[in-house]
């Protein structure tokens, strides 16, 4: 049999977070691999209410049934309202889709607009998913460095002047994943006028940006943008729950019939019971409280986990120091190898991620590491965190 399969499946790499996601699986490990929220936020109650309320309605024949393709309209509704108040997104000119999680708005946006061999700037390190839904459209990728104050716009520039390939900036502003850290606003803005000047566009993913737990709200780059050439993406999977596959994709509006279409030929629409419950829970509950506890948990787990690693680790090493989401990176000397760290961390009973996880070419040595302080207990937390600080000084010193 000669099957062969399409072309664009030898540009898609498999991930290596999961052989680390995999290793986690070993009994009693402590895992800081996983990028998943915390259980402790799941509004399960709430969800039950929903669930019930929407199986015993009156409307539940239309519920079970194929829906509008660009969302529930109740949920469509408030989640406009809310990115009105919150942001000042303007819905004159801009409409919102909803989508199966920020993955599929990914998706969408480079079926629409990614032709092969068109270039995307990204951060790098990034969220590597998203790389391998911009390789499978084909194109090809352009790290630019991120640091504390975001990604380097500077960069952004150098790569903009010099490829007329670059068709869109892929950023994820706020607490970034792998880093943790967030895009200031001087930046955010000077990014989008860059994307104005070089006529490209930003994509802005951002599902982290509720889950501020220190400093003041800062604006997404949406909110800049008077042309429609920013696509903002969020999600219901880091502030209700990820097995919903909801999220949504801001665009403007003359180019919502193409995401219509994208949409009918993936998936019709997002599931409709899901979105029912989600409105519910942001709309007949007090929202903001279930934000504000899940702040909480994300304020009180980043704490301990930086804490113990600046008690335990090589002073050489630096941390990422997030004011929000989930994720933090520790930053090691160029003598210690990431993947070696992360396999001996294994070995001392704690999961972490190398950097090279999220690199364009992760065949490249890395000396960072990225960790997750959701999922694990507060006890897991300081146990895991004094075996990777302790594990730095043991390696850096030559001692392991
Ligand atoms: C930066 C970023 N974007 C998008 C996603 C995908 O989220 P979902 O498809 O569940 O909305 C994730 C998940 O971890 C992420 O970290």
């Amino acid at each position: 049999m000669k099957i062969a399969v399409a072309d664009r499946m030898n540009h898609i790499e498999g991930s290596v977070i999961r052989q680390f996601a995999e290793a986690a699986l070993k009994p009693g490990l402590i895992t800081f691999a996983n990028g998943n929220p915390a259980p402790a936020t799941y509004p399960i109650e709430e969800m039950k209410r929903f669930f019930t309320e929407a199986l015993e309605s009156e409307h539940v024949e239309s519920l079970l049934m194929y829906g509008a393709v660009q969302g529930f309209p109740p949920l469509v509704e408030c989640l406009k309202e809310r990115l009105a108040k919150k942001y000042g997104f303007d819905f004159e000119m801009n409409d919102l889709y909803i989508v199966s999680g920020g993955t599929q708005a990914a998706d969408v946006v480079s079926k629409i607009w990614l032709e092969k061999g068109d270039a995307v700037i990204t951060e790098e390190p990034s969220y590597a998913s998203m790389y391998n839904i911009f390789r499978a459209y084909e194109a090809d990728l352009i790290g630019v460095p991120i640091d504390d104050s975001g990604i380097d716009v500077d960069a952004v520039e150098e790569v903009l002047k010099t490829n007329p390939k670059v068709k869109l900036i892929y950023t994820i502003p706020s607490f970034q994943n792998p880093t943790g850290f967030s895009t200031v606003a001087e930046k955010r803005k000077k990014l989008y006028d860059l994307a104005c000047k070089y006529d490209v566009i930003i994509f802005e993913d951002d599902p982290y940006a509720e889950l501020r737990f220190a400093g003041e709200t800062v604006n997404p780059i949406k909110s800049y943008d008077t042309e429609g050439r920013v696509f903002y993406t969020s999600s219901l999977s880091k502030v209700i729950a990820p097995s919903f596959r909801l999220g949504y994709l801001v665009v403007k509006k003359e180019f919502g019939k193409y995401v219509n279409v994208c949409k009918q030929c993936t998936d019709v629409h997002s599931n409709t019971l899901g979105q029912y419950v989600a409105w519910g829970v942001m709309t007949k509950t007090d929202y903001e409280a279930h934000i504000k506890k899940a702040q909480e948990e994300y304020r009180r787990k980043s704490s301990l986990i930086v804490e113990t690693l600046k008690k335990y680790m090589h002073p050489s090493c630096r941390l990422s120091q997030p004011t929000g989401g989930m994720f933090i990176m520790m930053f090691m000397p160029e003598t210690v190898d990431a993947v070696d760290f992360t396999w001996k961390g294994i070995d001392r009973g704690v999961v972490c991620v190398p950097g090279s996880g999220f690199a364009i070419d992760g065949s490249k040595p890395s000396h960072m590491i990225r960790m997750c302080y959701a999922t694990a207990t507060d006890e897991e937390i300081v146990k895991g965190a004094e075996i990777v600080g302790k594990l730095t000084c043991d390696m850096i010193n030559g001692t392991v």
